[in-house]
C-alpha cells in the first residue's frame, strides 16, 4: 500500500511588517496595529490590512491591546474583521468599558487562510479622549480538515476511509485491501493487478472469498519468459453473477476475461469452477469487472508454467535420435547419429554432427537429417581385369568385391581371388587387410579360334580371324616382314628384317589392308648382339626383339605367343604352324603377295636332314648360308609347303599343353617349297634367357 500525499507546498518565513504592503506571500505570523500605536490613531481613516498565511492554514488573531472610541454598534470608529467579505467581528471602546464592543481577550479563528482588518474613524473631536487604536497579533494555525463536518453538498467524506492531518493539510488512505483512487480521497478495493512474472503464483478477485462493495475493473496480466506456457487452475470456489440465455450463459455485467493472443477473449462467468486452463501462452491478460449492481463472489486461481511442449522429434531410419524422452520441451536437445555405415545427410549435403532445439515457439529448431549409407568409391581399378560385386552394389557399406582378369586373355599368377570389403570408415578392405591387387599376366599361345587339327592343308590357307593372334604384320622400308607378339609390349622378329630403318608394327590382323588401322608406335629395337647384318650369308642369331610405346591389350584378334617352355623339344616330324603375310602360290604355281594372313602345317625336320639338304645346296650355290645350332629346319619333303619371303619374322609354333609355344622364328630358306628344301628357323629355345633379360633390362 502506497500512502500518497496530496498537497505539497514550500514554507515561506518572512518578517512582518505592518501597514499595506505588496503582498509579502504567505508568512506563518505576524503583527498589525494602528497607525501611530501606541500614540493617538488620526481622523478620518479608512485602513485596510490584509493578512495571509499559507493554504491548509487557518489564522488565529489575538489582541494584544484594543482602544478605540466607543460608539453604539461602534458607529463612528471600528475595527472591522472579515473573512472573503463576511463579517467575523466589528469592534471599537475600551476592555472592560461598557459601550462598545470589545473583543476582551478572544482570539478570532479566519474560517481559511486569510483575514481583512479594517480601522475606520470619524472626524476627529478634540475635547475627546485620546483613543490610540489597537494592536493584534496573528499566527497561522494548522486546519484539522479531518474533523471537519462532511460538506452539505452530499460529495461524501473528504476521505472516504481514512483520513491523516496533517500540517497544513491532510491525507487520506484506504483499509487493507483497498487503494486509493486517483481522485486521492476515494478507496477502491485493490485488484492487487498489476503484472505476475513469476513462474507460479495466486491470483484472486480482490476481496475474495467475499464480494466485492461496488464496482471493480481489475486487470491481471501473467507474462513469463517465451519458451513457457501458463497453465490457470481455478478453485472451486468460483462465483460471478452470469444470465442464463436460450444460447447458454452470458456474461453481460460480470465477468472475468481471459485474454491470449492470438486467440478470441473468452468471459467466464456463472457457478462453476473452469478447473484446469492451459493457455499454451506466455502471456495471459484477466480483465475482472463487475458493475455497480449484482453480486459476485469472485474467483480464486492459482497459475502454474511450464516449458513448452514440441513435437516427438520422430526417428530416423538407419539412425538413433537421443536421448529418447517420453516429451520434449524448450531448450530440450535431440542428436542423432547413424548407424554405423551410414553418414549424416542435410540438404543433400554431409554433416559432421547433428543436434536440434527444441524452441520457445514449440518447434524443432531443424528438421531431421537422414542416414545415408556410406560408400567406399570406386575400388582401384585393376589392369587387364575388372571387379564384381559378390553382395551388394554401388560401392555402398559392407559391399564386397572381388577382382578377376579379364579371361581367357588375362590370368591372376596366383589364381587366388582378391576380395575387398567396404567397412565403416569408407575404405575397402581385404579380409586378412592385405590390398595387394592382383595382376593380371596375359594368357599366351591359346587362341580362341583353335585350328581344327583334322584340316587337311595342301600349301597354305587363309588363316581365320582369331586362330593365329599373334601373328605381326612388320613393315620396314616398303618391305613386308612377320613378327610375333610375346608380351604386351614385346614383338619377337627376325634380326634380318630390321637391317633398315623405319619399321611399322600392326597387330591383330588377318588383312594387310586393315594393317593401317593397327600400327603401334615402336619403343626401342633390340637386334641380337651375335647377329652380323653386315655378313650376307650369315644367319645366326637371327633374332631381335622390338619393344612397342604401348601396351597392347590382348583379345581374340591380339594375343602373345608363349616363349618355349622348360624342357620343351622339337621332336622331328612334329607338325608346327608357320604363319606370314609373305609371298604365296596359286592355284598355277604362280607366286603372289598375299593380303590375307596364310598358315601352313609345317613338321620338324631332323638336323642330319636339315643339314644334308643345305650341304647340298651349298655344293651348286656358293650364296648360300650355313646351318648353325641355332636354326633348325621345317618342311616336307616333296615341297609344296613352305615358309616363304615376307614371312621373314614370323612364327614356327609347336603347341604343348594346348599353348603354343614360339619354336622358331621363320629366318631363311633357298627358294619356297621346293622339293628337298626346307625352311630354316631361328631356335628360339636358344634365346630364351636373352629374351627375358632383353625384357627386363629394357
Ligand atoms: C489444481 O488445483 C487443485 C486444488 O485446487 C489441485 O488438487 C490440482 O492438483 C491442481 N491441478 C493441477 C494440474 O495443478
Ligand atoms: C575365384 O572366383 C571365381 C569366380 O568369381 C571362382 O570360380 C573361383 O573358384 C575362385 N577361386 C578361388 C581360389 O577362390
Ligand atoms: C582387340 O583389341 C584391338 C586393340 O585394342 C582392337 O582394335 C580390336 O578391335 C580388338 N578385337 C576384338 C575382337 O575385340
Amino acid at each position: 500500500m502506497r500512502w500518497t500525499y496530496c498537497i505539497i507546498w514550500f514554507l515561506y518565513v518572512s518578517i512582518c511588517e505592518s501597514g499595506p504592503l505588496p503582498d509579502p506571500g504567505p508568512v506563518m505570523y505576524g503583527e498589525v496595529q494602528s497607525p501611530q500605536y501606541p500614540g493617538p490613531y488620526p481622523p478620518n481613516l479608512q485602513e485596510q490590512w490584509d493578512l495571509s498565511v499559507p493554504e491548509g492554514f487557518q489564522i488565529r488573531l489575538t489582541f494584544t491591546h484594543l482602544d478605540i472610541e466607543a460608539s453604539a454598534g461602534c458607529h463612528y470608529d471600528s475595527l472591522t474583521v472579515l473573512y472573503n467579505g463576511k463579517v467575523l467581528g466589528k469592534f471599537c471602546g475600551q476592555e472592560n468599558s461598557a459601550d462598545g464592543h470589545h473583543p476582551g481577550n478572544q482570539n478570532i479563528l479566519s474560517p481559511g487562510n486569510r483575514l481583512t482588518l479594517v480601522l475606520q474613524t470619524d472626524d476627529g473631536n478634540p475635547e475627546r479622549h485620546q483613543n490610540i487604536g489597537f494592536s493584534a497579533q496573528y499566527q497561522a494555525i494548522d486546519i484539522d480538515e479531518c474533523s471537519a463536518p462532511e460538506p452539505r453538498s452530499g460529495s461524501g467524506p473528504l476521505c472516504s476511509q481514512i483520513c491523516l492531518n496533517t500540517l497544513g493539510s491532510y491525507l487520506c488512505s484506504c483499509y487493507h485491501g483497498y487503494e486509493l483512487r486517483q481522485d486521492q480521497r476515494t478507496c477502491v478495493l485493490s485488484c492487487v493487478g498489476g503484472i505476475f512474472d513469476e513462474p507460479e503464483g495466486h491470483l484472486s478477485s480482490p476481496g475474495y472469498p467475499n464480494p466485492p462493495p461496488h464496482a471493480v475493473d481489475c486487470q491481471y496480466v501473467i507474462s513469463v519468459e517465451s519458451g513457457f506456457i501458463i497453465s490457470l487452475n481455478f478453485t472451486e470456489n468460483f462465483q460471478i453473477e452470469s444470465l442464463d440465455t436460450e444460447e447458454g450463459l452470458s456474461c453481460p455485467y460480470h465477468w472475468l476475461q481471459v485474454a491470449i493472443s492470438g486467440r478470441e477473449p473468452r468471459k467466464l462467468c456463472g457457478e462453476k469452477s473452469p478447473g484446469l486452463m492451459v493457455t499454451n501462452s506466455n502471456k495471459v491478460t484477466l480483465d475482472y469487472h463487475i458493475d455497480t449492481k449484482g453480486q459476485s463472489n469472485g474467483w480464486s486461481l492459482d497459475y502454474s508454467t511450464e516449458r513448452v511442449k514440441c513435437p516427438s522429434p520422430g526417428s530416423v531410419p538407419q539412425g538413433r535420435v537421443t536421448p529418447v524422452l517420453a516429451e520434449y520441451f524448450y531448450r530440450d536437445y535431440v542428436f542423432v547419429r547413424c548407424d554405423q555405415g551410414y553418414k549424416l545427410m542435410m540438404n543433400g549435403y554431409e554433416i559432421d554432427s547433428f543436434s536440434a532445439m527444441c524452441q520457445s515457439n514449440g518447434q524443432w529448431h531443424l528438421p531431421l537429417p537422414e542416414c545415408h549409407i556410406i560408400d567406399c568409391g570406386e575400388p582401384e581399378p585393376l589392369l587387364n581385369g575388372g571387379l564384381t560385386f559378390l553382395s551388394g552394389f554401388q560401392n555402398q557399406y559392407r559391399s564386397v568385391v572381388q577382382y578377376h582378369c579379364n579371361e581367357p586373355f588375362y590370368s591372376t599368377l596366383s589364381g587366388d581371388n582378391v576380395s575387398l570389403t567396404c567397412d565403416a570408415d569408407r575404405k575397402w578392405r581385404a579380409i586378412n587387410d592385405v590390398t595387394l591387387l592382383p595382376t593380371c599376366i596375359p594368357v599366351c599361345g591359346q587362341p580362341t579360334n583353335l585350328l581344327s587339327s583334322y584340316q587337311r592343308i595342301i600349301g597354305g590357307s587363309d588363316a581365320p580371324e582369331g586362330a593365329i593372334p599373334w601373328q605381326t604384320l612388320l613393315t620396314v622400308d616398303g618391305n613386308r616382314g612377320g613378327g610375333m607378339v610375346i608380351a604386351d609390349r614385346w614383338v619377337m622378329t627376325a634380326a634380318h628384317v630390321l637391317v633398315n630403318n623405319g619399321v611399322e608394327v600392326a597387330t591383330g590382323i588377318i588383312e594387310v589392308d586393315s594393317s593401317r588401322l593397327s600400327t603401334t608406335r615402336v619403343a626401342s629395337i633390340h637386334i641380337h648382339p651375335g647377329y652380323n647384318k653386315l655378313d650376307k650369308l650369315q644367319y645366326d642369331n637371327d633374332i631381335a626383339l622390338i619393344k612397342l610405346q604401348d601396351r597392347l591389350t590382348f583379345n581374340s584378334s591380339v594375343m602373345p605367343i608363349c616363349l618355349p617352355p622348360d624342357g620343351a623339344t622339337y621332336t622331328p616330324s612334329i607338325a608346327g604352324l608357320s604363319s606370314g603375310f609373305g609371298i604365296t602360290t596359286d592355284r598355277e604355281g604362280k607366286q603372289l603377295i598375299t593380303n590375307r594372313l596364310q598358315y601352313v602345317r609345317l613338321p620338324v625336320v631332323t638336323q642330319q636332314n636339315c643339314r644334308n639338304s643345305i650341304n647340298a645346296l651349298k655344293r651348286t650355290n656358293n650364296q648360300v648360308p650355313s646351318l648353325t645350332d641355332n636354326m633348325f629346319c621345317a618342311g616336307v619333303p616333296e615341297g609344296g609347303k613352305d615358309s616363304c619371303q615376307g614371312d621373314s619374322g614370323s612364327a614356327f609354333a609347336l603347341r604343348d599343353d594346348g599353348k603354343f609355344w614360339a619354336a622358331g622364328i621363320v629366318s631363311w630358306g633357298v627358294d619356297c617349297g621346293v622339293p628337298g628344301r626346307y625352311g630354316v628357323y631361328t631356335k628360339v629355345i636358344n634365346y630364351v634367357d636373352w629374351i627375358r633379360n632383353t625384357m627386363q633390362e629394357n
